[in-house]
């Protein structure tokens, strides 16, 4: 069987390397070097960071909290009116413990996330625009403390955005921002 590639004659292996080549090879493993420290120093100061502070906590413990926090807060129609600045919220299968919760506007909150049992996704979305959105990973055995605002008045989305089992789907809750 003949190919339709012809075969190298002679020696070739043995050749010098063009001098492009040479570059382009140094060039290639420079910028090889280049991504490389850069994927270690964006984990350090890149924006897309997660921000506030996480702390170790046992679902028991930080259910507790919350309960303490729910009873220290004011029960309104429209949900709770928390007692100060903190904003507590557990991730249930399948329920948002905490939730509703009434807010107001140009006020920083320090909201505490964890799960209770396995990882939910925080996903707060205004109600007119559901596309726009922020996500979060809430995961068990962590209390995520993140701070946050709210710009605009009206009624936030709470949905769960990571699989968590049957009924993931109906895990639904309510942030109500009213005008401070
Ligand atoms: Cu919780 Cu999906």
């Amino acid at each position: 069987m003949t190919s339709p590639i012809k075969p190298p004659e002679g020696n070739w292996w043995d050749q010098p390397i063009n001098r492009r080549e040479s570059i382009w090879l140094g060039i290639g493993v420079g910028w090889s070097v280049i991504l490389f420290g850069w994927m270690s120093a964006f984990t350090r100061i890149g924006d897309q960071n997660p921000i506030g502070e996480t702390y170790r906590v046992e679902a028991e413990d930080y259910r507790d909290k919350l309960q303490a926090y729910v009873d220290e807060g004011t029960d309104t129609e429209e949900g709770l009116v928390p007692p100060g600045d903190d904003v507590y919220i557990g991730a249930g299968q399948f329920y948002w413990d905490g939730l509703p919760v009434v807010l107001e506007t140009g006020q920083e909150y320090d909201f505490h996330l964890a799960a209770y049992d396995v990882q939910h996704g925080f996903s707060v979305r205004p109600e007119h625009t559901l596309s726009k959105q922020i996500n979060l990973q809430v995961l068990p055995g962590y209390e995520w403390i993140v701070p946050m605002e709210f710009d605009e008045p009206g009624t936030y989305r709470v949905l769960c955005n990571e699989f968590c089992g049957d009924g993931h789907e109906a895990m639904h809750g309510r942030i109500i921002v009213q005008e401070g």
